[in-house]
């Protein structure tokens, strides 16, 4: 049987650094699931797809082809070929990625998905619900978290970094609180921590830190 890694919380707490970087100590494959969300976002703009109406994004569900592949110590993704890249993190897709989670038809899409991935080996898995409704039985569940103005903080850094936006700080504040909302107050497996998950507040502590206290916690939890 694959070990699973569940890492939950909410946007810029560090979950993709921190998973990522856990998964290299370990060989363990880094799983992005908000990467699959924003996916079915990019391909519901692309379609023309209102996010605001839930009935035409489910149909999306049938539509979309995500291919999942083990690749340089990450489970990669395709759509007709195209590896997403930069596509996928625009302030756009930040805008429209929320909505299309509340959908159920998307939701259980992306866990299937998400659930199969332990055929590749074992994983660590960063979201919104994989500590309380796609990996609820992992041993090892983490929800990191951190201020609202030390997420936005990393956000912003990480957009100009990348070349994606150059937005000030308040409009990503905003952006992610926006996000965190939806994410937080919606019907299907919105986010929380889970019973029995570890949290982390990530606000005053290095990265190295919080990948330092994951790793107790998994070696813990794995023996
Ligand atoms: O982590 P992220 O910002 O890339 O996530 C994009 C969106 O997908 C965000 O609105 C939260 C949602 N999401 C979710 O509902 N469940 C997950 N397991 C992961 C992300």
């Amino acid at each position: 049987m694959s070990k699973v890694i569940a890492i939950d919380g909410p946007s810029g707490a560090g979950k993709s650094s921190v998973s990522r970087i856990v998964g290299e100590k370990l060989g363990f494959l880094h799983v992005d699931s908000g990467a699959l969300y924003r996916i079915m976002t990019w391909q519901a703009l692309e379609k023309k797809i209102n996010t605001d109406d839930p009935e035409e994004v489910a149909k999306l569900a049938t539509m979309v082809d995500i291919e999942c592949r083990p690749e340089d110590g990450h489970i990669a993704y395709y759509v007709e070929g195209e590896a997403p890249g930069n596509k996928i993190r625009t302030p756009e897709i930040n805008a429209h990625a929320s909505k299309v989670a509340t959908v159920k038809a998307i939701r259980d899409y992306v866990t299937n998905l998400l659930r199969g991935m332990t055929e590749y080996g074992d994983i660590v898995v960063e979201g919104r619900d994989i500590t309380t409704a796609v990996f609820p039985d992992s041993p090892a569940r983490f929800y990191l978290t951190a201020s609202a103005e030390a997420r936005a903080r990393r956000r912003q850094k990480e957009e100009v970094e990348k070349g994606i936006a150059n937005q000030s700080a308040e409009a990503v504040k905003a952006s992610l609180l926006a996000r965190d909302q939806i994410d937080s107050t919606r019907k299907y497996a919105p986010l929380k921590k889970a019973d029995g998950a570890i949290e982390i507040d990530s606000s005053d502590l290095t990265l190295d830190e919080v990948v330092q206290l994951v790793m107790e916690k998994v070696n813990e939890a794995f023996g």
